[in-house]
Order: structure tokens, then sequence, then C-alpha cells
């Protein structure tokens, strides 16, 4: 997550993965990155130049000659502009063209004019990845221009080989080129944080469940914070994601208590973002359940709250955070959870405003602590309400270090 907007150049090369970059191209810029695209000649067989034009909010470049006037050659304009550049997809062909300095596309030429930092994740059949010449192209980036290769995977590949050449996963590549990385001189550093996220799935029967709104996005993100700044993170979450911590993927409450409870005793912090459903049906049936022209009823039974269970058992150094999503009363129904469940935190929001909470990127909430400390956040991103969060439970964390010393 960016302390400051960067200006980032996205090299898209003829490679199918071409089409995942519509998500990463609008994944920067929600993180408040300003992308500048730049397509080979064959990739646009792969991807559509206006749609990425709406999705970077910029125009699209493919044409070092293009018609409309530059201040400057275009390509040293984007060179000179760039905090940062990406070639992703890098297929064997671009690979070989920038190892040699060979300038027949605009991105190869930018690159030669660039003094930014470069990253490049290769994407390609297993054959060709691992094929000398690209591997000696690879070497040639790496040890004598500096740059970093976001290495391609192991996975079933479009060409229908199983093998290294996947690319990979869009978390992976902002992860390292906004340099999300542990630090463990920070906040954090050797905390162990479990983080839960998504809304618990109860089954009906093998196809039917009853869930909720939650996207997981909250959770996520404060994981993601806690990550960086030092803590052992262990996710918690309903949502599948690949993530350079500990993710354990759990489909009901039930589920996901029996992950907490195993996993609460050796951490110091819990942070209860999921939108955990209050009840589940007694029973699920083991077979779909027939279509008939009747009503059916199914009975509901309370889940068991586990904010409340961890809270009385916890220990005193250890931390809990839960959240409070409420459509009315919103501060006094929080007040009153904070107590009733014995946590630490509650971060309190109002579903009923528009446009912000579930599923979007963005929530305005308020922070209430046991200590009766009162904090409103207004309308931001929620890696934003994320760092905050987080730095509240480092600084709680401390505190009962240093309560312990005297
Ligand atoms: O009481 P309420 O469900 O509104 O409290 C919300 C908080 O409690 C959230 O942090 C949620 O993760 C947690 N919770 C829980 N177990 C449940 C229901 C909610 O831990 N069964």
């Amino acid at each position: 997550m960016p302390n400051q907007s960067k200006n980032i150049i996205l090299g898209i090369s003829a490679g199918i993965a071409a089409y995942k970059m519509y998500d990463l191209v609008s994944d920067l810029k929600k993180l408040g990155h300003n992308i500048n695209v730049v397509l080979t000649k064959d990739s646009i067989n792969f991807v559509n130049e206006l749609t990425l034009k709406v999705l970077s909010s910029n125009p699209v470049f493919c044409n070092m000659f293009a018609p409309e006037l530059q201040t400057k050659p275009i390509h040293i304009d984007l060179a000179d502009s760039a905090d940062l550049i990406l070639v992703s997809p890098a297929t064997a062909d671009i690979i070989a063209k920038i190892a040699n300095g060979i300038c027949d596309e605009l991105i190869t030429n930018i690159l030669l004019a660039a003094k930014c930092p470069v990253y490049i994740a290769p994407a390609m059949n297993t054959n060709m990845w691992e094929h000398f010449t690209t591997q000696k192209n690879i070497e040639t980036l790496v040890t004598k221009l500096g740059y970093k290769i976001i290495p391609p995977e192991q996975g079933d590949l479009a060409c229908g080989y199983t093998g290294v050449g996947h690319i990979a996963s869009n978390e992976k590549i902002l992860n390292a080129v906004l340099n999300i990385k542990k630090d463990k001189t920070r906040g954090l550093g050797t905390k162990r944080v479990i983080v839960t996220a998504g809304g618990t799935r109860e089954a009906v029967d093998p196809v039917r469940f009853i869930g909720n709104r939650s996207s997981g996005k909250m959770g996520i993100a404060l994981a993601d914070i806690a990550y960086e700044m030092g803590a052992e993170v262990v996710l918690v979450s309903t949502v599948p994601c690949d993530k350079p911590y500990q993710v354990i993927e759990v489909e009901s409450a039930q589920e996901m208590q029996e992950v907490i409870e195993s996993e609460f005793d050796k951490s110091d912090a819990l942070i209860m973002a999921a939108a955990v459903s209050d009840f589940r049906p007694i029973t699920a049936s083991k077979q779909k359940i027939k279509k008939k022209n009747e009503d059916i009823v199914i009975e509901l039974t309370r889940n068991p709250d586990i904010l409340e269970i961890l809270g009385r058992t916890k220990r005193d150094k250890q931390v809990i955070i839960g959240f409070s999503a409420e459509s009315e009363d919103t501060e006094k129904n929080a007040w009153e959870k904070l107590q009733k469940k014995k946590i630490d935190i509650i971060v309190a929001n109002d579903i009923t405003v528009p446009d912000i909470g579930f599923g979007s990127d963005e929530n305005a909430v308020m922070i209430l602590t046991k200590d009766k400390e009162r904090e409103v956040l207004q309308r931001q991103p929620k890696t934003q309400i994320a760092r905050h969060i987080c730095k509240k439970l480092a600084q709680m964390l401390n505190e009962v270090k240093e309560a312990k010393k005297v």
C-alpha cells in the first residue's frame, strides 16, 4: 500500500496473460497510482486499447510515431516521467529484445531511456522459459541491468502444458512492485496476529448456503498492513487469496471458530473483521433439497459468538479487536458490544451510508476502545483505515508490554 502516488508504466506484451492486466491496472489505480499503459504491436491481439484507456484514465501508447504532438519524443517523455516500469506479461520475445537493446517497440525504447526501477513478470510455455536463451537473457536483465524478475509459477498453461511459465498472481506482482514487504522493525514486529475476513457460509445442503454481503476487503487490508508492519499474520478467510503470509480458508462460523481457537493461544492479537453468521441451519441436508410445490421451512440455530468466547478467556496481554456493522444506533450498540464481548477495541460502521462498507474499497468508521477513547475516521480507503487500526493495535500491544515492566 503506497504512502505516495507513483507514475507507473505498464508494458504489456503479446501473451495470453495480458487480459489479467485489466485487473492489475484497476488495482493500481485504486491504490492511487498514475498508470500509463504501453502496448506492444502484437499485444493488441490480446487486450483492448479502449478498455485499458478507461481503466487507467490515461491514453494508451503503442505507436512510436503517433501523430499526436508531443513536446519531446514520446519514449523519452514517458521514460523521464516514470517512477517505475513493469513489463507484464513479458514474453520470451520481449525479454530477448530488452536484454539485447532491440528498439523496435515503444516499450523497449522507453526501457533503454529510463533510469527508474524495472520489474519484469514473465509468462510463457515451460520449454520456452527453460530454454538456454531465455535463461541467459533473464540473467542479463538481473545481473547487468539490475531489473527485478517476478518469477513465473508452476501451473496449467494456456498452451496445454503443466509446468513453470504461469504468470505470478496479480497480488504477487502488486506486492513486488509496490515493495510491500514485512518490516520486522515496525510496530508489529515479533507479534503474531490472527485476522479474519469475509462472510461465513452456513450450508443448507451441498449447493445452497446462508451467507452475507461481506467481500473480505477490510479483513484482507488489515492482514496486509499487519504483515507490512512486521507481524506474523494468520489470515482466516472465507475468501480465497494468495498472500506472502499464512492463509487458512474456512467456510462456516464453526470452522472459523475451530481454527481461531487452535491459533489464539499462541497469538498476541485477534482482529475479527469477518462477518460471522449469527445463525446456521440446524441440519444441513446431505442431498440437494428437491424442488416441490410447497414452501419449505429451514430451522436455524445460534452460532457461537467467537468474539464473546475469546473475550471471556483471553489473557491480559492479548488484544482483541471486533467490528460492529449497524443500521441504527451505531455508536450506542458498539459501546454495548465492546463491554459485553470484553474486547479491547471495536470498529463501528453505519451500513446505511450509501457507496461505502460492504464490497466497497472505502469505509467510514468510528473506533472505540475499552479505555473510552472515541475516534471518527471519515470516508477513506479501507487500506488507510486498516493502517490506522493496526497502529492502534501496535500501540496497545506495546502499552501492555510497558505496563508489565513497571
Ligand atoms: O454482535 P455482532 O455480530 O454485531 O458483532 C460483530 C463482531 O462479532 C464482529 O467482529 C464479528 O466478527 C464478531 N462475531 C463473532 N461471532 C459471531 C458473530 C459475530 O465473532 N457468531
